[in-house]
């Protein structure tokens, strides 16, 4: 049996741990495992190079993809797929693992289409799977903000200041909410509610009349208006000095922790056993503490519910 591995889209601190595992649990079955450099790009040139237990030492730990990863154009193409398939062919190539999001995963599915059964694994830090209560990289980037929104909050308190915090997610704000209840936030601006700036400077005043000295609102990427306008015109409006500061890229790096350290192992570790059972494609994840696993198209089929509760939770925290 011959499987590869790509990561593709976004990278997300984790996909190591997954390409890792994958490699590993692969190998103590027998099979031959090849990595696939730069994704989806990289298959259309045929980038592979075949992994050992040793191609995966020491990146365990590591924040990245040591595989590297792509936004590749051409695959979203039928031709590119095709020429995709092709070399996965070509290399004799029974299974492909595919680490990466929404986009990554329906490229998996245009690939299983076209005769190669693929496994996919979730890796993103937005979250925003709707088959999978978390994917990997979203826990290290949460922690990641935290550590900033400390940071911010102290010299905010200095300056008596409102700082807005962008954080990304474009389509999903769960980076902005778990990162805004577990820091404490004042508010939290994410893409599933609309905001109201009335009342964000309403609270900011009656915050000040009270002796608050600073303000952390965070804001997901994907919600109305830019951060560096919505901090001129709170300023504007409340006569408290505010500030943006957009987090970007900082999110996507880092060591994984150790929650997306297990949940990467042990996807890796599923998608193994459904090739070793001759599976068909199907999407790994999680649901409470439990590993699952969905029909690819099905998979991708299904709806994010955004948590409400938790939202209406961080509002009356804040
Ligand atoms: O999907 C992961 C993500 O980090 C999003 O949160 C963000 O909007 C996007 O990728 C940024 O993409 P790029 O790396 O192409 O700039």
């Amino acid at each position: 049996m011959k499987i590869a591995i790509l990561t593709s889209g976004g990278d997300a601190p984790g996909m190591n741990a997954a390409i890792r595992s994958v490699t590993r649990c692969a190998l103590t079955k027998g099979m031959t495992v090849y990595g696939i450099q730069r994704g989806f790009a990289g298959l259309l040139d045929g980038e592979f190079h075949e992994l050992t237990f040793n191609s995966v030492s020491d990146k365990l730990q590591r924040g990245g993809t040591f595989l590297q990863t792509a936004r590749c154009a051409e695959f979203r193409t039928i031709e590119g797929q095709k020429r995709g398939a092709q070399m996965l062919k070509t290399f004799g190539i029974d299974y492909l693992v595919v680490i990466g999001g929404d986009g990554s995963l329906t490229g998996g599915l245009s690939v299983s289409k076209l005769g190669i059964p693929v496994m996919g694994i979730p890796g993103t830090i937005d979250n925003d799977l709707g088959y999978t209560d978390f994917t990997i990289g979203f826990d290290t980037a949460v922690n990641t903000v935290l550590d900033c929104i400390s940071k911010i909050r102290d010299t905010s308190s200095s300056h008596e200041r409102t700082t807005i915090i962008e954080v990304m997610g474009r389509h999903c704000g769960d980076i902005a909410l778990y990162a805004g209840m577990a820091g404490g936030a004042e508010a939290v601006l994410i893409p599933e509610i609309d905001y109201d700036i009335n009342d964000i400077c309403q609270r900011i005043i009656l915050g000040r009349n009270r002796g608050k000295v600073h303000n952390v609102l965070i804001k997901a990427e994907g919600t109305e208006m830019k951060s560096d306008e919505l901090a001129a015109l709170i300023e504007e409006r409340t006569g408290v000095e505010a500030r943006a500061v957009i987090l970007a890229y900082l999110q996507r790096g880092g060591s994984p922790t150790a929650r997306d350290r297990m949940l990467a192992t042990r996807c890796g570790e599923k998608a193994v056993q459904l090739i070793e059972q001759g599976s068909d494609s199907r999407a790994i994840g999680c649901a409470g503490n439990e590993i699952i696993h969905y029909p690819l198209e099905e998979a991708l089929q299904m709806k994010r519910e955004f948590n409400k509760d938790l939202y209406d939770l961080a509002v009356i925290l804040s």
